[in-house]
């Protein structure tokens, strides 16, 4: 049985829609890809609707024209410095006379879990039940069926500010588009470029877009940490702008051509100046190549301390043996793997979306980790949700929850 699922990564700098099935032996078939600048977003955050929804639109209608899909709904990613997680554990003592673990106890318990204050401006993106415990033994991951007194369930909770989740789904409607489900981006990419062992050893995604730096922490098998960081790869050109005093389109384009996030010193007879264009019309400079890539190195230096920042906060440090897996289009500067593994002294790798079938050529770098990752989790979540209903968006919407974490609990569950 093959399904046709629609992924649309609503990003900084691209928008990338991606018609996909499934097919049985796991392998994402890519149908179309509909790729377009992005407009009206900043720092992952849609800022003008009107832009965002003709940007939305173009890469949609690019994506039905190449696949001859008509697109109805997709599952969409969500970022921003508006998203925070906290994890949160449910307890509830078991109903039945006989003490076996119904899916009903399970699903108690991961309401418990989010029982938590969610401050009236915020809503709930995700509740991801991580692993239960069951009287006392802990890392469960299906306990229906077992039988115990008590039952504790581990959750991850996203929540972001209701506003900005409006304006994003706003943004893609009126392009035509319903939404299936809203996912974080860092979970999204974690789909497309982590391995199960990954995710079961532990290990640190980190999606450094344009606009923001998405890290999300995997352990045993299960999200512990996520977080978006408001520092990508339009801050490395913008630092090349003032600078350098080189217009946008030529920083970008000095970046792409010389960049590197370890800067060298030139050697003897090394050709390391760059003639480009200067802001005055006409006037060409010399670049020195060095120098270029010791502006780039200071910001990458700044994104991967916060990124080791945030590890240390998230106090997993010590439980991360498959280290750090990176992608997102900025992770294809040249040497951000090195620095990154020397800074924080973690094994690196730089993550591609794998498994791919169809127009895979065309998808199969990190720049559409995101993309290619939300069709995967439409495929893995969405058949859970049969009626791909989900939520009607009203801050602190319980039965709206309920549902969608109904569909988690299916998940998690044979
Ligand atoms: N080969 C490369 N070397 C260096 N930077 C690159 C390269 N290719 C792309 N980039 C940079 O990657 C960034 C775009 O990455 P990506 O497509 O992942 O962002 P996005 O998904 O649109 O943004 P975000 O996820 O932050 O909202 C741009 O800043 C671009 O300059
Ligand atoms: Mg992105």
């Amino acid at each position: 049985m093959s399904r046709t699922v629609v992924g649309i990564d609503v990003g900084t700098t691209k928008i990338c829609t991606m018609v996909a099935e499934v097919r049985d032996d796991g392998r994402v078939n890519i149908l179309g890809v509909g790729l377009t600048t992005s407009k009206g977003l900043d720092k992952g955050v849609v800022v003008n609707i009107d832009d965002a929804v003709a940007a939305i639109s173009t890469s949609v209608e690019k994506a039905e024209r190449l696949s001859g899909y008509r697109i109805g709904t997709a599952y969409v990613g969500i970022a921003g410095r508006h998203i925070s997680s906290l994890n949160s554990r449910g307890v509830v003592a078991i109903s039945r006379a006989d003490h076996e673990i119904t899916l009903d106890d399970v699903t108690r318990a991961v309401e418990s879990a989010q029982a938590v204050a969610i401050p009236t401006q915020r809503e709930v993106i995700h509740v991801i039940p991580r692993a239960y415990i069951v009287d006392g033994h802990e890392n469960i991951r299906d306990p229906v069926g077992m039988s115990g007194y008590r039952l504790e369930v581990e959750t991850h909770i996203v929540t972001g500010e209701v506003m900005a989740i409006q304006n994003l789904i706003k943004s893609v409607e009126r392009a035509g588009v319903q939404i299936d489900d809203l996912v974080l981006q860092p979970l999204a990419s974690a789909e497309a470029v982590l391995s199960p062992e990954d995710k079961d050893r532990g290990v640190v995604l980190v999606d450094i877009g344009g606009g923001t730096t998405d890290v999300a922490i995997f352990i045993q098998g299960g999200i512990w940490h996520s977080v978006v960081l408001p520092l990508g790869g339009n801050h490395l050109t913008n630092d090349l702008v003032y600078v350098l005093h080189t217009p946008h389109n030529t920083a970008e384009y000095l970046k792409l051509r010389y960049g590197s996030a370890i800067a060298t010193e030139p050697t003897e007879g090394d050709d390391d100046m760059i003639d480009t264009e200067s802001f005055s019309p006409g006037e060409h400079q010399q670049i020195s190549r060095s120098h270029l890539n010791q502006i780039l190195q200071a910001r990458c230096e700044q994104l991967v301390d916060l990124v080791g920042a945030e590890i240390r906060r998230s106090g997993y440090e010590g439980l991360l043996p498959a280290g750090i897996v990176l992608t997102g289009g900025s992770s294809q500067l040249p040497r951000m793997d090195e620095l990154t593994r020397q800074m924080l002294d973690m094994p690196v790798r730089i993550g591609v979306p794998t498994q791919l079938a169809g127009l895979a050529d065309s998808v199969d770098a990190p720049p559409y980790a995101t993309g290619v990752g939300l069709v995967r989790w439409g495929v893995t979540r969405g058949l859970l949700h049969p009626n791909g209903a989900v939520t009607v968006r009203e801050g602190g919407n319980w039965r709206a929850i309920y549902d969608r974490f109904k569909g988690w609990m299916r998940e998690f569950l044979p």
